[in-house]
């Protein structure tokens, strides 16, 4: 496990972007697990600076989206596939059929997966109960792609999107904890004081499934990207940047 310091949010998302560009350069096929939250909103706004400076390219890319709220289509502006199509997939140069959602058919999406050749690099963010994707806390560290209900924890903070329509989903589709686990390589951004009790809890408590993000540790090439303020709850400083 690596953890990355950076002094602000700005520096840690450079730190990122340069991860992800290696990897995309080495592996223009490279598979890339995606996720969605104000977190990761100024890293896409990144790579997609990059992508037109012609400092990387997604021709070859495929990607799988975390998760997605049940019966929302992709043109609903609260759906995670509305999201992506906003801040990235339409900025850059990757391939429509290359891009994947979980859905009502889930079992498939696992299979998609591993017939992709398995997720080379996944990306996270870390809900304030220690959540990610949609594993909520009490997710099996076995669990697959699968349906589930949203605690009223986590529709209470993703109310922030759905302000017009007043009714956050109940059900959502999402990798499970084995599924993101299988990723090759795993980078988890947090930023920012509000994130720093479920970091602390994720870094320094017990492996539980009470912290979903708590199970990364066992990942033999995960690295924590996170802010000053974010770190605010650790023990002790690792790597700075
Ligand atoms: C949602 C998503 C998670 C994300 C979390 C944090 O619940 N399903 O994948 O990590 O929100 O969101 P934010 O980055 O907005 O704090």
């Amino acid at each position: 496990m690596e953890i990355i310091i950076g002094k602000n949010k700005k520096e840690s998302i450079k730190k990122a972007v340069s991860i992800i560009s290696k990897i995309v350069k080495k592996k223009p096929k490279s598979v890339l697990g995606l996720a969605t939250g104000n977190t990761v909103i100024p890293l896409y706004k990144e790579l997609v600076k990059k992508y037109k400076k012609n400092e990387i390219n997604f021709s070859k890319v495929s990607t799988f989206n975390l998760d997605e709220y049940s019966g929302l289509s992709e043109n609903d502006k609260k759906s995670f596939h509305y999201f992506m199509n906003k801040y990235f997939f339409n900025h850059v140069n990757i391939s429509k059929k290359n891009i994947h959602f979980p859905n009502s058919n889930f079992k498939k999406y696992e299979k998609m997966i591993f017939a992709s050749g398995g997720i080379d690099l996944q990306i996270l963010g870390i809900g304030h109960n220690g959540h990610i994707g949609f594993n909520e806390p009490g997710s099996s560290f076995n669990s697959k792609v699968r349906k589930i209900k949203l605690s009223d924890d986590t529709r209470k903070f993703n109310y922030k999107f759905f302000r017009q329509s007043k009714s956050v989903p109940k059900h959502a589709f999402t990798m499970g904890i084995k599924t993101i686990m299988n990723s090759k390589k795993i980078i988890l951004l947090a930023f920012g004081k509000e994130k720093a009790e479920a970091i602390a809890k994720t870094i320094h408590g017990k492996i539980t499934t009470k912290v979903p993000a708590s199970i990364l540790r066992k990942h033999k090439n995960v690295i924590f990207i996170i802010d000053k303020k974010a770190s605010g709850k650790l023990k002790q400083y690792h790597n700075k940047i």
